[in-house]
């Protein structure tokens, strides 16, 4: 598909994007300072392609480029937010965006001090959500270290279904790491558990 036709077809989304907890929407230059501190943290970083360390040229960087990606119909990266208090939470977003076989990868981190919210849960679900019924994809897909169970359990509380190991695929410092492979079909998609709007 054309940039241009790519492009149009992405913003028929509808942003922000709004869950019952959360604010989605695509990253600006002026969330730099409260992006940074967030995604330099090393436990945020590590299971992810996330430049380590990071600086706020680093996070510069990647407001440009989301925000190519974005005009050239590629990707949408979103942030999260809390939607009673605006504050940065983690990202998330629609990436790799393949228009032909209709499908993109699903990414998404969590600031360190709010894990285990059902933040990730709930945000991948409204992406996936707008992929399937807006963007109308018939696929989403995931990759996570083996070690990092906790993002395999939210896209297993989502529905995904592994569908492949990759051995030794990722370098965590000294050690090679296995890759696991998720999809997500189009009709597969699972609600989380709703909780409670005041966290
Ligand atoms: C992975 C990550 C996004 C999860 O974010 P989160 O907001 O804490 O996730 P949620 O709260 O929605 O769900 C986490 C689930 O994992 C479960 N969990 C926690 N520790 C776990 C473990 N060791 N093994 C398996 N599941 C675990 C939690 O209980 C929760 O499930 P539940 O809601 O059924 O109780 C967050 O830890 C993170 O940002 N990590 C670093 C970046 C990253 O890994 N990104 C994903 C790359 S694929």
């Amino acid at each position: 598909m054309r940039p241009v036709a790519a492009r149009s077809r992405l913003g028929q989304i509808r942003l922000p994007i709004r869950t019952a907890r959360l604010v989605l929407r695509p990253p600006r230059r002026s969330d730099v300072s409260a992006l940074v501190p967030l995604v330099a943290d090393w436990r945020v970083a590590r299971p992810t392609t996330i430049p380590h360390p990071y600086r706020r040229s680093d996070g510069e960087a990647f407001v440009r480029s989301q925000q190519r990606q974005r005009r050239d119909g590629k990707g949408l990266a979103l942030l999260i937010f809390d939607r009673r208090t605006d504050r940065l939470l983690g990202g998330t977003g629609f990436h790799s965006i393949d228009w032909r076989d209709r499908r993109f990868e699903l990414g998404y981190w969590v600031a360190r001090s709010e894990w285990g919210k059902g933040i990730a849960t709930e945000a991948a679900h409204a992406v996936c959500l707008e992929g399937f019924r807006t963007l109308r994809m018939h696929r989403v897909h995931a990759a996570v270290v083996a070690f990092n169970s906790k993002s395999a359990h939210v896209l297993r509380k989502l529905g995904f279904r592994l569908e492949g190991r990759e051995r030794e695929q990722h370098r965590d410092g000294r050690r090679w790491v296995d890759m696991l492979r998720f999809g997500l079909l189009a009709g597969e998609l699972r609600s989380p558990p709703r909780r409670a709007s005041r966290r």
